[in-house]
């Protein structure tokens, strides 16, 4: 394990594009895999965590191929066959939870298991439905993995309330219900991000939708309907370009522009939230690319102040609160940020890790029940402190940007993970005026 130091930078200035998202990258590599004729993905992220779904569905059958311009051709198969070998899903989490939803109504017998991050990440929100279905799911103690799916030979459909805001639950459930005869109902009383709905619908599957009182929706899947190939364009992921915005917000003399972003409204919460504190962040050059909606964002370093983050923001910024978390520490004021159970059982304990993360470089910060407050230094944050990142890209990343305008260094013992989302993070950090080394 190499530590890694992120020192005050004094201006980060650019044109830059950042990762391809991960959510997309591996709905079209699984919807690919299901289609009949070669999906056409460009922009696929070539991230750790997406490369684990390659070889996944490679393992069930599917051909991946990538050209020498980086883009990825998948060639479905109409059966799905059993992995013969367990399926070794790394850090990757979504692509874990949406696989089982997969295998949860095929006749086969699929093992998963990942690294220690993974292998500490509760399955049980996945059990639960999919058991509906007739799979049986198998898990350690703790609902962790390994995991055996066990998929059911005459599977029947299902009508499912999510009890947690959760796109991996609800997509699980939908490539679950692509298999059964019958129409598969989700019903979300909050919405999560909809990447699979947009997908599954581009895909020539059957599903529709219906308001919920009180803002939620019923997702309406009918099974069984023919997959076709398509051409996907895989935007730039909103929850690696948070790492840059919140980076060029707190260095003085900072402006960047981040291209291609995708902007679906059930991701950008981090801009809602930074506005709130008076971010000077904006969209340019707004256009729908591949049925999701895509931007340039722009942003200069302002001052910041503390606000009151409202727990309905959750769903559409889960990933976003470790960096988040670092625009509050340099904002003038106190800041709550509000709701925050599900960041427990992330890639890591985020909770702690926030908290553990701001004491360690002079930031005062504490927990209230779900909420986290956090005392903003006013854009003096000391700094110098020694962040564990406990196999979590996005802490990971997080500090880094901590260190890019904290008096003194932050040293972060380990940046490996920053492989599973954002692999080009430091050189392209280091490019546009960051000193990672
Ligand atoms: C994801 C959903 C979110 C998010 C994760 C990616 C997805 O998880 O945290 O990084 O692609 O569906 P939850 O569904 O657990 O909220």
């Amino acid at each position: 394990m190499m530590s890694t130091i992120s020192e005050k930078s004094q201006g980060l200035q650019g044109k830059i594009t950042v990762a391809g998202d991960k959510s997309v990258s591996h709905r079209a590599l699984i919807l690919g895999a299901l289609a009949s004729g070669t999906t056409e993905i460009s922009g696929l992220l070539t991230a750790d965590d997406v490369m684990n779904t390659a070889k996944a569905v490679q393992a069930f059958g599917a051909r991946v191929v990538f050209d020498a311009d980086g883009r990825c051709f998948v060639t479905g198969v109409e059966t799905l066959s059993e992995p013969d070998a367990v399926l070794d899903m790394g850090n990757a989490g979504t692509a874990t939870r949406l696989l089982a939803g997969l295998v949860a109504t095929r006749p086969m017998t699929c093992f998963f298991t990942g690294d220690p991050s993974l292998r500490s990440r509760p399955m049980k929100r996945i059990a639960e439905p999919l058991s509906l279905f007739g799979a049986t799911l198998t898990t350690r103690e703790g609902g962790r993995l390994p995991m055996c799916v066990h998929g059911a030979e005459n599977p029947l459909p299902v009508k499912y309330r999510l009890p947690v805001a959760s796109a991996q639950v609800k997509s699980a459930v939908l490539l679950a219900g692509l298999n059964v005869e019958g129409e598969t109902i989700v019903e979300e009383p909050v919405l999560s991000r909809d990447h699979t709905e947009r997908m599954l619908k581009a895909f020539g599957a059957n599903v529709r939708f219906e308001a919920l009182a009180g803002g939620g929706r019923k997702i309406i899947l009918k099974g069984k309907a023919k997959l076709t190939a398509q051409k996907v364009v895989v935007p730039a992921d909103i929850s690696s370009a948070a790492f840059p915005i919140v980076a060029a917000l707190i260095v003085p003399n900072s402006r960047l522009i981040i291209e291609n972003v995708g902007v679906n409204p059930l991701r950008t919460g981090i801009l809602t939230a930074l506005k709130q504190m008076g971010a000077d962040v904006a969209l340019q050059n707004e256009r729908v690319v591949s049925g999701e909606p895509i931007a340039d964002v722009a942003v200069r370093s302002c001052v910041l102040k503390g606000a009151r983050i409202d727990a309905s923001l959750v769903p559409s910024m889960i990933d976003e609160y470790p960096v988040l978390a670092i625009a509050c520490a340099f904002a003038h004021g106190q800041s709550r940020l509000c709701g925050l159970a599900e960041l427990k059982v992330k890639e890591s304990d985020r909770f702690q890790g926030i908290l553990d993360g701001l004491k360690a470089n002079g930031v005062n910060a504490f927990a209230q029940g779900d909420d986290i407050i956090v005392d903003g230094c006013g854009g003096a944050v000391a700094g110098g402190g020694v962040i564990e990142t406990r196999l979590d890209h996005r802490m990971a990343m997080a500090f880094a940007v901590m260190g890019m305008a904290a008096q003194k260094a932050v040293t972060l013992d380990d940046t490996a993970a920053i492989s599973t989302s954002f692999p080009d993070f430091i050189g392209l950090m280091n490019k546009i005026g960051a000193k990672i080394s």
